[in-house]
């Protein structure tokens, strides 16, 4: 529409003028992941969109996805000017975790190695040893179980029941889900297996283990992408966001790609998986945030310098 095209002018426009550049997840609409790609920026998984931010010189950085990145960008750069969409945009794993009560489980179990999923504040952060994403999570896992660590994990229970399927470690879990991965059913992936007995089956680890179980790769956004390009099979069943098809379909246009179907949680599609605080992110709030610098994302310094910690462990870690 002739207003999306003003607004990608306008955006354009305002990224050069404000020194700023566009980072965004691969579940935002597929215009601001073209926006990102067409200035410079870049679209990409959590753990890489950390690492972007961290090293890019720009005096601004537009975090397009939902509010645990932004954080993070803020407090690896906090020189930087950090502008989000908005900043409604959560994450069920966030709202899950508060800082208080997730303290209070890390004082009662004083013996374990803190690990925290990026999916939480900066005040769950401040409270860990270790941050880490679903890209890096099994190998730092296992790094602290061969050095004989105990670990308490949060707050996924999906993935955090996945990497303890994978490496045996010793891992008391926080009961928190993601509302869009969670809805995932076997028997979904299952029927499409049977249609399709040639198909690959790609599974975001944030899905139930039931779901997981039938994956051929599991892994982070940008991981299963990769494997996409990978494997030989022409079909590809995806449990993941549904925003994951725009650079998933790019990367390997020949190949056919099924939507694993969910039970839907309603808020922007019935049957799909589509995160709904992702879907907050569009080009109307990400031109307002660039125009009037809203947005802005905000970490008191002694915290940040408590989450910095954790966050500097897995960007520092090599497997
Ligand atoms: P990735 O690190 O795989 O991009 O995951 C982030 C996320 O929020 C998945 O729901
Ligand atoms: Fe959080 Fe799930 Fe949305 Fe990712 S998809 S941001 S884990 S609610």
């Amino acid at each position: 529409p002739a207003e999306d095209h003003a607004y990608v002018a306008e955006i354009k426009r305002l990224l050069k003028a404000e020194n700023a550049v566009l980072v965004a997840h691969y579940y935002t609409d597929d215009a601001i992941q073209q926006l990102a790609e067409d200035t410079g920026g870049c679209v990409a998984d959590s753990l890489e969109m950390a690492r972007f931010g961290a090293r890019h010189e720009a005096t601004t950085l537009v975090v397009a996805g939902v509010r645990f990145m932004g954080e993070t960008a803020k407090i690896l750069s906090p020189e930087k000017r950090v502008l989000m969409p908005t900043l409604e945009a959560t994450c069920s794993l966030d709202i899950g975790c508060p800082a208080d009560e997730f303290s209070a489980f890390c004082d009662a179990h004083p013996d374990r190695t803190v690990v925290v999923y990026a999916n939480t504040s900066a005040a769950v952060k401040a409270r860990a040893d270790w941050v880490v994403t679903s890209s890096i999570a099994v190998d730092v896992i296992e790094h602290l179980q061969a050095r004989g660590e105990k670990i308490l994990w949060a707050p996924d229970k999906h993935l955090g029941g996945y990497i303890q399927n994978k490496t045996g470690a010793d891992m008391l879990m926080w009961d928190g889900a993601c509302i869009v991965h969670e809805e995932f059913k076997a028997q979904g992936v299952e029927d499409l297996k049977r249609l399709y007995p040639d198909a690959a089956v790609l599974v975001h680890p944030e899905s139930p283990a039931s779901v997981v179980a039938l994956a051929d790769v599991a892994g982070s956004t940008s991981q299963l992408i990769k494997a996409a390009k990978e494997l030989p099979n022409d079909k590809l069943v995806v449990a993941t966001d549904r925003g994951i098809f725009f650079k998933m379909q790019q990367a390997v246009p020949d190949k056919t790609l099924y939507e694993a179907p969910t039970a839907g949680n309603g808020a922007t599609c019935k049957s799909c998986a589509h995160c709904p605080w992702m879907a907050m992110n569009a080009l109307d709030n990400l031109a307002s945030a660039l125009r009037q610098g809203s947005g802005e994302i905000a970490v008191d310094e002694a915290l940040r310098l408590k989450a910095l910690k954790p966050l500097e462990r897995m960007l520092n870690f090599n497997a």
